[in-house]
């Protein structure tokens, strides 16, 4: 029998984007009491938004989401016996030698640079209220709210990081963002109108449920003496503990700074030095190549010459049976490399078919619910590359609230990030990071990336290509379902 997910006490953006909420920002708090700490969180636990809200409903006008630090934890009460239940990845935080090679944050994106999330424990960022609304002033009186609260409960707010939705729900580059999402069974999405290749067990996102091993994902959890309220319920897999992760997930928050004008300077420049006679049109090309959709969103997989607007927001397609060898969408673009679908196995074995299936079911394993934001002004409102290269402005404040959902840090994001973005030899190519988000000096000191885009009858290398994103801040979180969150407040 399925286990539904329990949407009454899962906080609503681990289920939805929000997208009828355009204006967002993400508060950094850092607790300088424990005891205020709390009496704050028992009030916004009432506040917080829970998946069963329908933001099509127009007496909805806000939303509230809340996620903890280990630190942050560990200041509302929750000792090392409890934290080690949390996996290394969340106990350790995002900035140690360890997760820097891991994340390839070096260079610039050296978190000694970082604007947050390296700061000394004194100011360490221990919570991020998370704020939506469907209005600027509905968002402004949200967070005048919040303020006002933060002053009588001895909270700091350390940074207040805004967003902006730009253009035809586009990233700064120019592309449409949003597009590819997996979907939650059992979470009462539209199962109906789904390819079943992206249809997850809720376990691969959230704790309590069942995920694509057929297993409970490891849960943090509490002796049962501690939850004196009996607030949480039993732990699934440990006798005398209590759950306390049950319809909470894993947060990563990375702020990636782009540089938009460097982007585009960099498209035109290749295709000048190769000579061709519609530079705008191949400028684009030769982008789309990089990430694997036009900028209209349609992929190249279905629409390899031109963009086509029928297709600006589909999904439901592969790459094994009509592009295995990456003639239409590269092999290195950005989407095939952060999602094979079912082409991640290549040739394992001497039918196309069972690597077909195969690789389907393998990928449904290392899937992410993408839930960022942009932030900063656009270079153009219309974010058109020609108007991006004759504008005045160089500034390069302006980039990817990158926050993604997942019950497994290691086994999905950094997997994501390590084995296959920041990978130059991902399915066989030589010295090809992603080029869109990749870490070329991975490969060395002074190294750059190469973009190889198959092509009959001489594939087409991209050389030189620099570092286009830049990480500015970020932390892993634990987004608590709403019954810890009670929790938390009261043990
Ligand atoms: C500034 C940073 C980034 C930019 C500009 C960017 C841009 C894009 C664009 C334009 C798409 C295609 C639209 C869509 O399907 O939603 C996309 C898809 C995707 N991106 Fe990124 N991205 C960024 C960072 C990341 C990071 C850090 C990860 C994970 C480590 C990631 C993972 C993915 C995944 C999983 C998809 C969907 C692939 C698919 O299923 O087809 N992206 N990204």
């Amino acid at each position: 029998m399925a286990n539904k997910v329990e949407l009454e006490d899962v906080q609503g953006i681990i289920i939805k984007g929000y997208g009828k909420m355009p204006h967002a920002a993400y508060l950094l708090l850092h607790f300088n009491e424990k005891q205020k700490a709390k009496s704050w969180l028992t009030d916004i636990a009432e506040k917080v938004t829970n998946a069963t809200l329908s933001t099509k409903d127009d007496a909805v006008k806000h939303a509230i989401n809340i996620a903890f630090t280990q630190k942050g934890l560990a200041i509302l009460g929750i000792n090392d016996t409890v934290m080690n239940t949390f996996s290394r990845e969340f106990e350790e935080g995002m900035v140690t030698p360890h997760r820097q090679r891991v994340l390839g944050d070096f260079g610039e994106s050296d978190p000694k640079h970082w604007d947050w999330g390296n700061e000394s424990d004194k100011q360490a960022v221990d919570a991020v209220l998370l704020l939506y609304a469907k209005s600027k002033e509905g968002l402004d009186s949200l967070i005048e709210a919040q303020q006002k609260s933060f002053d009588t409960h001895a909270i700091s707010l350390l940074n207040r990081l805004d967003t902006v939705s730009l253009h035809e729900n586009k990233e700064h580059f120019g592309f449409r963002d949003g597009i590819a999402q997996p979907v939650m069974k059992d979470a009462g999405r539209r199962e109906e109108k789904e390819h079943s290749a992206n249809l997850i067990n809720p376990g691969e996102f959230i704790f309590g449920y069942k995920n694509e091993y057929d297993q409970y994902p490891f849960s943090p959890n509490v002796p049962s003496e501690m939850d004196h309220q009996d607030i949480l319920t039993p732990d699934l897999t440990t006798q005398g503990r209590k759950d306390l992760g049950k319809n909470g997930s894993m947060l990563v928050f990375r702020q990636m700074q782009q540089d938009v004008v460097g982007f585009w300077k960099f498209m035109e420049q290749s295709v000048t030095e190769q000579g061709v006679d519609d530079t705008s049109a191949s400028m684009d090309a030769l982008a789309a190549k990089m990430v694997g959709r036009w900028r209209n969103g349609s992929p190249l997989a279905k629409c390899p010459l031109e963009p086509n607007d029928k297709y600006k927001t589909f999904d439901n397609f592969g790459y094994a049976q009509h592009d295995f060898d990456g003639f239409k969408c590269p092999i290195g673009a950005h989407i095939r490399r952060a999602n094979p679908r079912d082409n991640f196995l290549r040739n394992s074995s001497n039918s196309k078919e069972k690597d077909m299936e195969k690789s389907q079911k393998f990928m449904k394993r290392f899937r992410i619910l993408r839930r960022g934001r942009s932030y900063g002004e656009p270079i153009s409102p219309t974010l058109d590359p020609k108007e991006v290269l004759s504008s005045s402005k160089t500034d390069k404040d302006r980039g990817l609230h990158f926050l993604c959902f997942n019950a497994n840090i290691g086994r999905q994001f950094e997997l994501m990030q390590q084995t296959w973005i920041n990978n130059p030899k991902f399915a066989g190519l030589y010295e090809d990071p992603d080029p869109i988000i990749g870490y070329p000096e991975i490969m060395g000191k002074g190294a750059t990336t190469t973009f190889t885009a198959q092509e009959q009858p001489l594939r087409k290398k991209t050389t030189g290509i620099p570092r286009f994103v830049q990480i500015k801040g970020g932390a892993y979180f634990f987004m608590p379902s709403i019954r810890a969150l009670k929790f938390l407040a009261n043990c």
